[in-house]
């Protein structure tokens, strides 16, 4: 009876374990991993680590970042969770580790993230050079590649091993390509200036997604940038003129319309690669437009009309923000409602305005083709407000 009840118990424990295996390695029947490059939009934990180890390399997203997050000081920069966070607990899988950390801990592998804050996609001493800028962070799309790479054999073992994995892994390339263009416009190059170098930068993402495509890749998303006309880092300094901002959102024009220009280019791009890679699945993110929807009718989608265009994280100010006091230095305070805000700190997004835009990616039509289409997600992510809890 004993030996019985036990090889029973031993059987069953067996099939539960299969169960949970599977259902960690499959549990939403597309993709059992992520991949993730970009910048301080996808940024889980690389920059902070970096700056750990590196003493010229600057980091901010230090608490109050992390204000309504469980473990808080994770180097993520928001109050809370990324798109990216959404995006894997959409699917049913865990967090994705940063790679500058133990991403092999967990024994199944879900995924590594090599987004880094600041990155650019072409290489910082370019950009250094080109605007005279100093210290841009050595992370370009083109070091995250080396990385990836790199990593490879620990993660997935021999090449073939690695093709099938990358095949069976969803890529989200980016966003990246901002922070190319907010280097000379933070040193006050103008946009006609600053317009030439668009080319260089798309060209630079699609190199990426070509060369993961040889590598297996199947399934990439590729996001293009946010209307950072918009921000309140943008609006607080570069706008002047009444006549510069939008009617009907408040946000200046000619700097959303040159993001339209990355974005638009980014998609023509995009077009010819899957021409000529018939069967991979070549996804365009629309973050534009997703969040526009927010600055069109804020309140319809649960955040506030007369705080969308202010940061939630500052100290005063027309739109709450102060280039030389921000979120985290001395005389900054934290909002009472992190999320009815869009802007956290001026720069990057609230856990609410990310988790408004995953979810019109990855459960709404903001993707060309749309993701649910390919690959229906499993958890619901619910409204434009949240609760924190993960
Ligand atoms: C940047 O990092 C890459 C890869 O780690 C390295 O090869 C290169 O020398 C670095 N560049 C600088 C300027 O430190
Ligand atoms: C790669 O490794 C797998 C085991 O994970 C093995 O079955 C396969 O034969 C190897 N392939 C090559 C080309 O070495
Ligand atoms: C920005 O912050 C600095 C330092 O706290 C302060 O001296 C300055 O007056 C602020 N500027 C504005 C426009 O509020």
């Amino acid at each position: 009876m004993a030996s019985s009840s036990n090889s029973i118990s031993r059987i069953f424990a067996g099939f539960l374990m299969v169960v949970l295996w599977s259902g960690k390695l499959y549990v939403n029947g597309c993709y059992p991993s992520i991949i993730s490059f970009g910048d301080s939009i996808a940024d889980v934990g690389n920059k902070k680590q970096l700056a750990s180890i590196y003493p010229d390399v600057e980091f901010t997203c230090d608490p109050p970042y992390g204000h309504n997050f469980i473990g808080r000081s994770t180097g993520r920069c928001s109050n809370g969770r990324l798109i990216i966070d959404f995006l894997s607990e959409s699917l049913g899988l865990p967090l994705i580790p940063p790679y500058l950390s133990d991403y092999l801990r967990r024994g199944v592998v879900v995924g590594v993230n090599y987004a880094v804050g600041g990155a650019t996609a072409l290489d910082s001493s370019f950009i250094e050079a080109k605007w005279g800028e100093r210290s841009v962070v050595n992370a370009s799309l083109g070091v995250q590649l080396s990385w990836f790479k790199k990593s490879l054999p620990s993660i997935c073992g021999n090449t073939s091993d690695c093709r099938n994995f990358i095949g069976r892994s969803l890529i989200l390339m980016g966003e990246i390509g901002g922070n190319d263009y907010n280097h000379p416009l933070s040193a006050g190059i103008p946009l006609d200036e600053i317009k030439p170098y668009v080319p260089l930068v798309i060209d630079t993402i699609i190199s990426a997604v070509n060369e993961l495509i040889e590598m297996g890749a199947q399934t990439l998303v590729v996001p293009g940038n946010f209307p950072v006309g918009c921000f309140p880092s943008s609006l607080t300094m570069y706008g002047s003129d009444s006549e510069e901002y939008d009617p009907i959102t408040g946000c200046l024009t000619k700097l959303n319309e040159f993001i339209e220009y990355h974005n638009n280019m980014l998609q023509t791009k995009l077009q010819h690669t899957r021409e000529l890679n018939p069967n991979v699945n070549i996804i365009y993110g629309d973050y534009y437009n997703a969040v526009m929807q927010i600055y069109l009718s804020p309140s319809e989608h649960g955040f506030t009309k007369d705080t969308n265009l202010k940061a939630c994280c500052g100290c005063g100010g027309p739109y709450n923000f102060n280039a030389t006091a921000q979120c985290g230095d001395a005389g900054t305070t934290v909002c009472d409602e992190p999320d009815t805000y869009v802007s956290w700190d001026g720069i990057h997004l609230t856990e609410g305005a990310y988790k408004f835009i995953a979810k019109s990616l990855f459960q709404g039509s903001y993707t060309t083709p749309k993701f649910n289409s390919l690959c229906p997600t499993i958890t619901s992510l619910a409204g434009g407000r949240l609760s924190s809890s993960i």
